[in-house]
């Protein structure tokens, strides 16, 4: 693959909020968590652990529940029915074998957003999950701690990236596209000696 193409991928791979109803096959995303699972892990541990929900609709609606959408948009209460993701990646933490899942879990995230991007799919991570909840929904032990949700479907909304200009806070536009503002080359290459 030329690095064009990959920066390609990377540009079309944005969090997306707003989606079209599909059925999603579980075959794909076991699929996706095989990939995931090839991720770097600090110390090759490999402390993370996946719940794949996509066909049991009531689980969906309880995953669904307590997830917080896009604080930035104050007005949007997030998707409504006809715009809910169709299925869930859920991400746990095996505390039994290391307490440091975040930086193995952003790696194992972002490939799995960059896998669903490749086969026509978007997703948004979620931190804003409830862990007690969920721990009560998939019967989890002491051991196992759900830290993020991906929420994934069939992208709903025109997604754009703009340069930053005052405020790197997401917005709509005049169309109702999400514009996502990056900071510009200039600002985060520090030094290139
Ligand atoms: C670790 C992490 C946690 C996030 N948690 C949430 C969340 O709880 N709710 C939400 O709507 N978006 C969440 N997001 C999505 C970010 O808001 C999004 O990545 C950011 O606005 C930039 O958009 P982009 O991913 O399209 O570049 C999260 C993203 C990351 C990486």
């Amino acid at each position: 693959m030329q690095l064009e193409e990959f920066k390609n991928l990377v540009i079309k791979t944005r969090c997306c909020r707003r989606f079209k109803k599909i059925d999603i096959k579980s075959e794909d995303l076991i699929k996706i968590v095989q990939i995931a699972a090839l991720s770097s892990s600090a110390k090759n541990l490999q402390p993370l652990k996946y719940i794949i929900v996509s066909q049991d609709e009531e689980i969906k609606q309880k995953i669904f529940k307590p997830l917080k959408w896009a604080a930035a948009l104050k007005d949007w209460q997030g998707p409504i029915e006809e715009e809910k993701p169709s299925a869930y990646i859920i991400v746990l933490c095996d505390k039994n074998i290391s307490d440091y899942c975040m930086v193995d879990a952003g790696i194992a995230m972002q490939t799995i957003m960059l896998s669903l991007t490749s086969i026509d799919l978007s997703g948004c991570i979620l931190a804003s999950i409830d862990k007690n909840e969920y721990k009560k929904i998939f019967d989890l032990p002491e051991n196992i701690e759900p830290i993020f949700a991906i929420a994934i479907g069939k992208r709903g909304e025109e997604i754009k990236i703009v340069p930053k200009k005052d405020s790197i806070e997401y917005f709509r536009d005049e169309k109702n596209a999400h514009c996502v503002p990056k900071r510009s080359l200039n600002e985060v290459l520090w030094k290139i000696l």
